[in-house]
């Protein structure tokens, strides 16, 4: 009876720890996507066009641009952080860490819209006969 008791209670204390320690270390990738969801999407697009009704009307920019592309690792941070024309500043709702989250998102838009602009339909070969 009493080790029961015990037991029982050394579970319900620990399945908090439990249940934030799964997620918390097997997802930052998936958090950037969350974040981006939950405060950039509306405006930037879920493919990052910024073609959205919000996203035209402030202008939001198109994340897979070349400019996009040129944009460094710092000047996306700072972008983000403190905003820049109709871009609200996030630096009081996100950390660090979760600003950085979202550079390889960013990224990964850039990378996207590259791959089939890149010669589509073109003829070549690479065995050069
Ligand atoms: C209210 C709409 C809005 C929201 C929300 C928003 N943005 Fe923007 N974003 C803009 C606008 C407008 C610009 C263009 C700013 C300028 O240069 O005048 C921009 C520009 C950018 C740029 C620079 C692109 C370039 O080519 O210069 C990046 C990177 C960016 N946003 C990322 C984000 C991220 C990441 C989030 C979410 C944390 C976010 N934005 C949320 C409106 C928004």
């Amino acid at each position: 009876m009493k080790i029961t008791t015990k037991h029982r209670f050394s579970l319900i204390a620990l399945l908090p720890l439990i249940l934030f320690a799964i997620p918390r270390s097997a997802s930052a990738q998936s958090d950037g996507q969350k974040l981006y969801d939950n405060n950039c999407a509306k405006c930037h697009g879920s493919d990052g066009s910024g073609s959205t009704a919000i996203g035209k009307a402030v202008g939001a920019k198109d994340l897979r641009s070349d400019e996009a592309k040129k944009l460094t690792n710092a000047e996306i941070t700072t972008q983000i952080d403190q905003g820049k024309g109709n871009m609200p500043p996030f630096g009081g709702t996100l950390d660090k860490a979760q600003i950085n989250s979202l550079i390889p998102i960013i990224r990964e838009f850039s990378k996207k819209a590259a791959a089939p602009s890149k010669k589509a339909g073109c003829c070549s070969r690479s065995d050069g006969k």
